[in-house]
């Protein structure tokens, strides 16, 4: 049975849905209680040079906004999908002729907004860009930006049968190839947010020929190793996974939190921006880790008329198998389905001793997606050993590598300096 009206009310469902959760598992005025700094905020209240309409404008119409020049791009995957890239062309020719372009990929649930919604001088598009590097940002399938197909509609069922797998084994290697064809680069250098790692592993690892169009990697929070992960409305999603897995094939849903206009609109209201406590700031803290030192109340605001963009339940389902299984392999269909797939009861595990790119990873100490142990697991999986960088500060969670009020001081001036470095040592 297939209802559209139940895709529909997927996104009212799971807020109704994760409210309940908050009201059930998260003791009230625990850790999020802001504590608040003087002079650290500008008129309208945040510590970012931004304001509440960013939250209902487009990645374009954000750059556009804060006055940078703006390309959109599509490059079209091996399966048909249809990937937006956004691009923030360098203003002047770069002083170093062998500059590589940045190709920065969000995360889960995310878009090519989230490396935008901290605003100039802070956000790490921006950032590149006034240090005239040419930024792209890719969006992957089924987000909000790349829900266009060569022969499918996103409304059909079909379009909604993937998860992080093509995106690493096809968009991927479509964004770069068409980057690289567009600057006549040999290479670029690559940063991803969490899922933006997991799906450049699938590429390294399962078309290694990328590894070579790749001058750089970085790493923010890694997401593929996932035993211990410590927020709770993820362990009760993880633990209730077959059950939810039964519901969603039961009523046809396909997509998990779709981007809605609405969105922006019901968290305005549920989540005022002068309450520290509101259920927004909850639901993500308790997801991510809190850190209410480090959280701006408007960059929060703002997030949520950006994320959720929209996700495959397929791509959830993948992410509780990586999780329980500890394995980073394909999507596990059963084992009469492996079979008929994969030629194997097993799903193919994905191949790390391919990956060559170098990497470098930052971690957090106080990520309850990927915990830290974790990503110094991941680190060893590596063929060739990556530079490991811990963020200092020790309330460091898994979305202040996007939006944090010390994200610059604390991840993104270290990028800069290692790739000025690497620019002057002719590294490439
Ligand atoms: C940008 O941020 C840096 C570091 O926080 C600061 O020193 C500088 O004055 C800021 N520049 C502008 C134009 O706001
Ligand atoms: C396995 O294949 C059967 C027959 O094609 C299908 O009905 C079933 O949904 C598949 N199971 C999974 C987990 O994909
Ligand atoms: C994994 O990759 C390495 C390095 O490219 C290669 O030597 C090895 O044969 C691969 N293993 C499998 C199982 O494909």
């Amino acid at each position: 049975m297939r209802c559209s009206i139940a895709t529909r009310l997927t996104l009212p469902v799971a807020i109704i849905g994760l409210l309940v959760l908050v009201c059930v598992i998260v003791p009230r005025g625990t850790e999020a209680a802001g504590r608040r700094f003087s002079g650290d905020r500008n008129e309208l209240g945040s510590y970012f040079a931004i304001d509440v309409e960013d939250g209902a404008l487009s990645t374009p119409e954000l750059i556009t906004k804060y006055g940078y020049p703006v390309e959109q791009h599509e490059s079209t995957a091996a399966d048909g999908y249809i990937i937006s890239l956004t691009r923030i062309p360098p203003r002047r020719a770069p002083r170093s002729p062998g500059r590589l372009p940045m190709l920065l990929v969000h995360g889960l649930l995310g878009s090519s907004a989230d490396f935008l919604i901290i605003g100039p001088n802070n956000s790490l598009a921006y950032l590149l860009a006034d240090r005239d590097y040419d930024v792209w940002l890719a969006d992957m399938r089924g987000n909000r930006y790349s829900k266009r197909h060569t022969r499918l509609q996103s409304n059909d069922p079909d379009y909604w049968d993937f998860s992080w797998h093509e995106m690493g084994y096809y968009d991927l290697p479509a964004a770069i190839d068409y980057i690289l064809r567009r600057t006549g680069a040999r290479q670029l250098d690559y940063i991803g947010h969490s899922q933006g790692t997991t799906v450049f592993f699938v590429m390294a690892a399962s078309r290694p020929e990328y590894n070579e169009r790749i001058g750089h990697m970085y790493a923010l929070s890694p997401a593929v190793c996932l035993r211990r992960v410590r927020s709770p409305p993820v362990r009760w999603l993880l633990q209730h996974v077959y059950t939810l897995q039964e519901l969603f094939e039961a009523f046809g849903v396909q997509q998990f939190l779709p981007h809605s206009e609405l969105q922006y609109a019901m968290t305005r209201i549920l989540c005022p921006m002068n309450d520290p406590n509101n259920v927004c700031m909850q639901v993500v803290s308790m997801t991510v880790g809190p850190n209410p030192k480090m959280t701006d109340m408007m960059a929060m605001q703002v997030l949520t008329g950006h994320d959720p963009a929209g996700a495959s339940v397929k791509q959830m389902l993948h992410f509780a198998q990586l999780q329980r299984s500890g394995q980073f392999r394909q999507f596990d269909y059963g084992r009469r389905n492996n079979t008929e797939r994969y030629s194997h009861w097993k799903p193919p595990a994905y191949n790390l001793s391919a990956v060559s790119a170098p990497v470098t990873i930052f971690y957090a100490r106080n990520d309850w997606l990927i915990d830290p142990r974790e990503a110094e697991r991941f680190a060893k999986l590596l063929p060739v050993p990556p530079s490991m960088h811990l963020v200092e500060d020790a309330q460091f969670n898994h979305l202040d590598f996007a939006m944090a009020k010390n994200a610059r001081s604390m991840v993104y001036e270290r990028i800069l300096s290692d790739l000025e470095a690497r620019e002057r040592a002719g590294v490439r």
